[in-house]
Order: C-alpha cells, then sequence, then structure tokens
C-alpha cells in the first residue's frame, strides 16, 4: 500500500518539525497538520518564519521549502482526516492533574478525543499511527474506540513513538538512531507496517528502522526517556558529591564517559533536567508499575524524580546561603528561562522552580532568555499560583539586552547552556554589579579561571565555589 495522503493531529512541537521532515523528504506525498488551536496554525502559516510557533534550528528552511507544496497546516479536522490514508497522531499527553492517577498517570483524554473523531469521519480504512508518547497497552484503547463508533471501516494502529530532541529536531529527524514501528503480528498489521517503514525508507537506512509489536514499541519510548533521565539525575547526585570532596564533576564525567560501556552523552551535570517529557513519562512509567503492584520498580524510577527536584532546591539554598542567607530585596539575574539551549521551549524548565524559590524569599529577578518570549516567562509563573500575576511582574522584570539584565545585580544565575553566555564581555557584566559580585553556574559553562581573575565569585554545579 503507498500512502499519497498524510493528516498529522497536532501542531506541537513534535507534530510541526516531524511532518516538516517527512514532506520535505517525500515530495510525491501530501501531509496536512491539523490542530485545534487557531492561533498555532496561523502562526505556523506565518509569512515571517521567525514567528513559526516550534523555534528549531534549521526547521524555518524547511517549512519555506515545503509549505504550500506538499506541506500544509490547517485547523479543518474532518477534512484532512477524510482525505488521509495514514493518519498520525501527535497530540499532548501530559499528567492527569484531576482523579485517579492525578500527579502521576498520562491524561488520555486528547487521545481519546481524536480516536472518536477520526472514527467518526472516516468512511475509508486507515492506517492510525501513535506519534505521541503513551502508556503501554494504548493501542488497545484506540482500537476498541475506533472499532465500536466507527464506520464499519478497518483500522490499523501503529507505534511509531518520537525520540527527537528539541534544540536538535531537524538533525535527529533526518538522521534519527533508529525509526521505531510497532505493529500487529497479523498479515494486516505487516502491511500498515510497511507502508510507514516505505515513508521513513525515502532518507533513513533500512537497518535502523526497527519494527516491533506494539506493546514493545509503546514501552520502549518510556524506557529510552526514563535511562535517559536516570543518566542525568545519577551525574546529578554525584556533583554534590564531588562539591563536598574536591572532586570536579567534568572531570568524573569525562573519565566515566571514556568508558565504552558507559559512553559520554548525557553525563552533563546540572541545575535539573526540564522538558515537557522526562518527568511526565517517568510518572506514567511508574504509575504502570504500581497498576501492577510492582512497587519497587515504581520506587527505583520514582527515584530520579526526587534527585532532579532536590538538584533544584539545593542550586536555590546555596545561592541564598552563599548570598549571606537573605536575597530579599536583591536583585538576582537569570540567564536563560528555556529548558536547555537552542529551544524556546520552557515547559518544567529548572528556571522556574529556581525562580519561585527565589520570588518566595523576596529577590527581585531580572531575565534574559535569547529565545523566550516575554509573556510565556510571566505565564510559566502565574501557572504556580504562588503569587498573583500583579506580584510576579512587580519581583521580575524581563529584559532583552543581558548587559542591562546585570545591572546592580547582586547575583547571575546560570540556568539554561545558551552558546552565546560564554561570549559576552564578562568584565563588563562584573563592572556594572555590585559586590561581591557572585556568578551561579547552573550548567558549569564558564571559565573559572576567568571569572576569578575578573574577581566574581563563582559557583558552578559539580564543582563548588570560590575558595573551598
Ligand atoms: P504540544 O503540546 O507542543 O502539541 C500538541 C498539540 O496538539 C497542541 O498544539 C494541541 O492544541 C493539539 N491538540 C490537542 N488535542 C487536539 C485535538 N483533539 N485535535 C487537534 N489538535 C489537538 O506537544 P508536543 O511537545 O508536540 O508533544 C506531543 C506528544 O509527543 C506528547 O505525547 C509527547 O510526550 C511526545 N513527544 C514530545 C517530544 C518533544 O520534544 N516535545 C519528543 C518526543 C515525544
Ligand atoms: C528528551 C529525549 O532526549 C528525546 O529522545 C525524547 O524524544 C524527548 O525527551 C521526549 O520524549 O520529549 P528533550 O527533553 O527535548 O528530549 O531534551 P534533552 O536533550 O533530552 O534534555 C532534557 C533535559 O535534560 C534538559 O533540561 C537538559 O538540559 C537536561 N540534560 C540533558 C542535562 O541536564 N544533562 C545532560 O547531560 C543531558
Amino acid at each position: 500500500m503507498s500512502i499519497k495522503n498524510i493528516c498529522c493531529i497536532g501542531a506541537g512541537y513534535v507534530g510541526g518539525p516531524t511532518m516538516a521532515i517527512i514532506a520535505q523528504q517525500c515530495p510525491h506525498i501530501k501531509v496536512t497538520v491539523v490542530d485545534l488551536n487557531e492561533k498555532r496554525i496561523a502562526d505556523w502559516n506565518d509569512d515571517n518564519l521567525d514567528n513559526l510557533p516550534v523555534f528549531e534550528p534549521g526547521l524555518d528552511a524547511i517549512v519555506k521549502e515545503a509549505r504550500g507544496r506538499n506541506l500544509f497546516f490547517s485547523t479543518e479536522v474532518d477534512k484532512a482526516i477524510d482525505e488521509a490514508e495514514m493518519i498520525f497522531i501527535s497530540v499532548n499527553t501530559p499528567t492527569k492533574t484531576y482523579g485517579k492517577g492525578k500527579g502521576m498517570a498520562a491524561d488520555l483524554k486528547y487521545i481519546e478525543l481524536c480516536a472518536r473523531q477520526i472514527a467518526r469521519v472516516s468512511k475509508q480504512n486507515k492506517i492510525v499511527v501513535e506519534k505521541s508518547t503513551l502508556p503501554v497497552r494504548t493501542a488497545s484503547a484506540i482500537k476498541s474506540i475506533l472499532d465500536h463508533t466507527g464506520n464499519d471501516v478497518k483500522f490499523e494502529i501503529l507505534s511509531n513513538p518520537e525520540f527527537l530532541a528539541e534544540g536538535t529536531a531537524v538533525t535527529d529527524l533526518l538522521k534519527p538512531d533508529r525509526v521505531l514501528i510497532g505493529g500487529d503480528t497479523t498479515p494486516e498489521g505487516d502491511m500498515a507496517a510497511k507502508a510507514l517503514v516505505d515513508i521513513y525508507a525515502n532518507w533513513v537506512p533500512k537497518e535502523r528502522i526497527l519494527t516491533t509489536n506494539v506493546w514493545s514499541s509503546e514501552l520502549s519510548k518510556l524506557t529510552a526517556n526514563a535511562f535517559l533521565a536516570q543518566r542525568v539525575s545519577s551525574i546529578n547526585a554525584m556533583s554534590e558529591i564531588c562539591e563536598e570532596t574536591g572532586a570536579d564533576v567534568n572531570e568524573v564525567s569525562k573519565a566515566i564517559g571514556m568508558d565504552s560501556r558507559i559512553g559520554s552523552k548525557f553525563l552533563k551535570a546540572s541545575v535539573g533536567f526540564g522538558g515537557s517529557c522526562f518527568q511526565k513519562d517517568i510518572f506514567n512509567l511508574v504509575y504502570i508499575a504500581k497498576s501492577y503492584g510492582l512497587n519497587e520498580v515504581a520506587d527505583y524510577w520514582e527515584q530520579v524524580i526526587l534527585m532532579n527536584e532536590y538538584q533544584k532546591e539545593r542550586f536555590t539554598n546555596k545561592l541564598i546561603t552563599t548570598l549571606y542567607n537573605t536575597v530579599s530585596d536583591k536583585k538576582i539575574t537569570f540567564f536563560g528561562w528555556a529548558f536547555k539551549k537552542d529551544t524556546n521551549d520552557t515547559r518544567e524548565s529548572a528556571a522556574i522552580k529556581v525562580a519561585d524559590n527565589l520570588l518566595n524569599e523576596q529577590a527581585k529577578i531580572s531575565v534574559y532568555d535569547p529565545k523566550v518570549k516575554v509573556n510565556q516567562i510571566y505565564a510559566d509563573l502565574d501557572y504556580l499560583k504562588t503569587r498573583t500575576s500583579a506580584e510576579n511582574k512587580a519581583l521580575l522584570t524581563v529584559e532583552s539586552d543581558p548587559y542591562v539584565a546585570c545591572e546592580n545585580s547582586h547575583s547571575i544565575a546560570i540556568l539554561t547552556e545558551w552558546d552565546e553566555f560564554k561570549t559576552y564581555d564578562w568584565q563588563k557584566i562584573y563592572d556594572h554589579m555590585l559586590k561581591p559580585a557572585v556568578v551561579f553556574d547552573g550548567r558549569s559553562l564558564l571559565e573559572r579561571k576567568k571569572l576569578e581573575e575578573i574577581g566574581f565569585i563563582y559557583y558552578s554545579i559539580g564543582s563548588g565555589i570560590t575558595g573551598n
């Protein structure tokens, strides 16, 4: 079966970039990305590519090449479903904030709505692809909804989890380590999986396209994120031991990373991992384990989250202690608000938690981030409901010039590892700060020697503070 029309429901961080690449690599396939969010679709269609809703290096050029040719962004969900032979579901699957499983389980209401809509609209057989990250065995729920509420058409469900990381989405999609496709082990399931394999085979070497059963595919996605997050929590746990003992976490990372069994990636100590997925996917895994009565397994994975929360608290506490145990009315500058460099995404960013802690201590915060918009920063704080919106606005300001953000500041906290921070004139920054001027580097991004020579007191995660 050869696919000519694809519909993707959900024009977010995954749906947008993933479909842009499919459209670019497969000019013979019409790809329509739909979303209920009209503003998002309007932004994807904006002539000014700076306004695309997702910032990813290289994405604008790809959208420019394919948009209007065989890549379309639309709010006409029914029409796109009707026309497509293959439908990707790429909607959000956040942690539940209500009812059973609150704070742990994945909220599948958006997935179910999609399934019901596909069932209602479809008049011909379709392949439905789970692109969203889902609890293991969700495919059977989708299948049941489609079969019970559909118009007697046949649906094949595939699991095709996405492994892209934000900030490197374009390269991850163009050169994936692997593409994973889970399908039913029936002749129809095999045919559906083959149709999807054929799409990826337009640019991904066949040996990198892995086919499994549906449950293995769904679980592999949660497992991959759990393992990645676990590495960050592991090195973050070591960062505190390093600070206590005089070891340097970067040297430890290098030393262990050269062991080919361990590998060098994902060993960078930080103020804590963020992003929309690590925490939610681990909670999801913990919930699944608990629901099977596997309490020890659940506890094991939950510890990865607890360690991450601890790291954010530890960073804030260290900053407060260093500033003579009070930050009340002191100006603290944040360099970075995004959860990692090269993205405008702030979901679960460590900066939000650190800011919340410091604002509770009545600090005055000035934020500079090269890509995050002002409104997003206030929205992130307002969402916490710790303070009123007016209080947040009174205590925190957002600057578009990093040097202005540092003027008369007691301390700079580096929360995101943006490359440009390394290139700043740190002498000039020092000259305009109050003394002692303290840099709190939550990403161990800067050169200790250089900063100390200028006169800064410098703390870096995993290698401690000047003078210790
Ligand atoms: P997102 O919130 O950026 O985008 C989801 C979009 O779906 C939103 O624009 C929302 O309006 C839309 N939507 C929700 N319900 C809809 C409906 N019924 N009809 C039409 N549109 C609807 O989310 P995301 O970051 O793209 O993540 C999507 C999924 O992919 C999640 O399951 C996530 O775990 C997974 N994932 C995300 C990443 C990542 O880097 N963000 C990477 C791999 C996997
Ligand atoms: C992560 C995974 O890397 C992707 O494979 C996956 O598809 C995605 O989650 C998802 O399912 O959403 P992402 O969250 O975009 O991607 O970014 P990562 O590069 O994994 O970084 C996550 C967080 O961990 C960031 O806050 C980052 O700064 C932090 N991190 C990462 C560290 O603190 N140290 C490291 O060594 C690596």
